[in-house]
């Protein structure tokens, strides 16, 4: 097996964390690892909020059945953006240029296609598909942290309007999409921690087309 399944293996949703906090370094690689995450467009449109704040945590975990949202050491908030904006995308798209040492503009048809269609769509669309992308980054933030042996917990039990209000996120332009709390797991008191892991056989999961 390798060690990446060995890690998926070891993971799962923690439901009660002990008081050890994860360390700075290791919080920065599972930021490091969801900010090289895929992105449609690679436009990146969700900002990641990293709270170890105690008094904040208590704020935020009102409201919901989680309790790891206050417990943990750290909360991970995905906040996906309201709207694609051609400031956005005019900002991020001259990022691009620079960092790939381009000329100005060399990117400017990219940049007009990406306007023209995020333009036809809805705020609500906008925001769903910011959403969506902002799960790919709570995927990748629960394999970095499995890898990095530090425990998590995907979670959508919380109440969004707590998050928008306490975190500011509506007058920044985002809504809260998903949250993921990081610690150690507290193996004698959570009664998941000693449960086998349940998953569909591969067989009935994946389907092969050769
Ligand atoms: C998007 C998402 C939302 C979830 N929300 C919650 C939640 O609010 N509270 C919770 O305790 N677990 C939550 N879970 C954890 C799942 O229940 C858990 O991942 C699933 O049962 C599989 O178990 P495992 O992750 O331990 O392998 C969530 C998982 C995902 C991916």
């Amino acid at each position: 097996m390798t060690d990446l399944i060995q890690d998926l293996q070891w993971r799962y949703a923690t439901k009660k964390y002990t008081s050890q906090t994860v360390s700075e370094k290791l919080v920065a690689q599972i930021v490091e690892a969801v900010n090289l995450s895929a992105s449609s467009c690679g436009l990146q449109p969700y900002r990641l909020f990293v709270i170890s704040n105690p008094e904040v945590k208590k704020q935020l975990a009102e409201g919901s059945f989680n309790s790891q949202i206050g417990e943990s050491s750290h909360l991970l908030v995905f906040a996906g953006m309201n709207r694609i904006t051609t400031g956005y995308i005019t900002e991020y798209v001259s990022m691009m240029e620079r960092q790939r040492e381009m000329e100005p503009g060399a990117l400017s048809e990219f940049a007009d296609n990406l306007i023209s269609f995020f333009s036809t769509q809805t705020a609500e669309q906008n925001a769903i598909w910011s959403s969506k992308q902002a799960y790919i980054g709570l995927g990748t933030a629960l394999i970095a942290a499995a890898a990095l042996k530090v425990d998590s917990t995907p979670m959508e039990g919380f109440d969004a309007n707590v998050f928008d209000k306490v975190l500011g996120l509506t007058d920044k332009g985002l809504h809260c999409s998903v949250i993921l709390s990081l610690g150690y797991r507290d193996q004698a008191n959570d009664f998941l921690a000693s449960l086998k892991k349940t998953r569909l056989p591969i067989t009935e999961f994946s389907t092969e087309i050769k």
